[in-house]
């Protein structure tokens, strides 16, 4: 059985009609599959109703956010709350992307506080973390990400079949055709599995998170990420908004 995930991010790549074009296309290539990845696409929020629409009960592509507010309801001008993103049958939502972190200054205690909201709605973070490569030439890249992961999870109560994704995604790979070395991700992957099972346990780990690479990934490096048993998946940015890359990253995963 194939378990692997894949979440595209389309972040502002694509308009609401361009989303529905791509997501019509993907369908027909999804429904003719039988051993399917867990594909969740993270469209513009506002292509999330026709997106929703379109994926209907197919039951094999799935819905998320880009983001969301850290408070469910009052005067936050220009957010979105959890309880709209429920409506339209979201069931993951990326937190703390860098470029959230760079652009718009997002701290990891406001990554905290929705992370927490999204599990009290039932979403499922999907927390990116990475260094930039000034850090990482600093030799600082497992400091830098055990940070992260410590501050921005902090201490949650995880019950039942809560599931929590953690996204490597270094700065420098997003969007730079450049990919981090399949045996790198491995090892950056140990390191955060380290750092949760030291804050919370290995059965807590096992039983709640996940960890998944992104920046440049596209089909022609696919397979080396999902060689590594613990790489779980792949978080995909700019080859995943467009139809024939984005078949050829599920194709791969399927078949890899
Ligand atoms: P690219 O795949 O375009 O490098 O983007 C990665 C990313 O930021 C996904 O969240």
């Amino acid at each position: 059985m194939n378990n692997k995930i894949i979440i595209a991010n389309w972040k502002t790549y694509l308009s609401v009609f361009e989303s529905e074009e791509i997501v019509r296309e993907v369908l027909k290539f999804v429904k003719k599959q039988k051993d399917m990845p867990e594909l969740v696409f993270c469209p513009t929020f506002t292509a999330i109703p026709s997106v929703a629409k379109i994926i209907g009960g197919s039951g094999k592509m799935k819905l998320g956010a880009q983001n969301m507010n850290w408070r469910d309801r009052g005067p936050f001008t220009g957010e979105v709350s959890p309880i709209t993103l429920k409506e339209f049958g979201c069931e993951f939502v990326i937190l703390g992307h860098s470029e959230r972190r760079v652009h718009y200054h997002e701290t990891d205690l406001e990554i905290h506080e929705r992370i927490k909201l999204a599990l009290e709605y039932g979403l499922i973070p999907v927390v990116c973390v990475g260094e930039t490569a000034e850090e990482r030439r600093a030799g600082r890249r497992d400091e830098v990400v055990r940070r992260q992961v410590t501050e921005s999870l902090g201490i949650l109560d995880l019950k039942g079949s809560e599931r929590i994704i953690i996204a490597y995604e270094p700065v420098w790979a997003i969007g730079s055709g450049q990919a981090v070395a399949a045996d790198d991700v491995e090892s950056s992957h140990m390191s955060i599995r380290q750092t949760i099972i030291d804050n919370y346990s290995e059965s807590e780990f096992n039983l709640h998170f996940q960890i998944i690479y992104g920046g440049s990934v596209d089909a022609a490096n696919l397979e080396g990420f999902l060689e590594k048993e613990i790489v779980s998946g792949v978080l995909v940015g700019s080859a995943s908004s467009r139809t024939e890359s984005l078949i050829s990253i599920i194709d791969g995963c399927i078949n890899y």
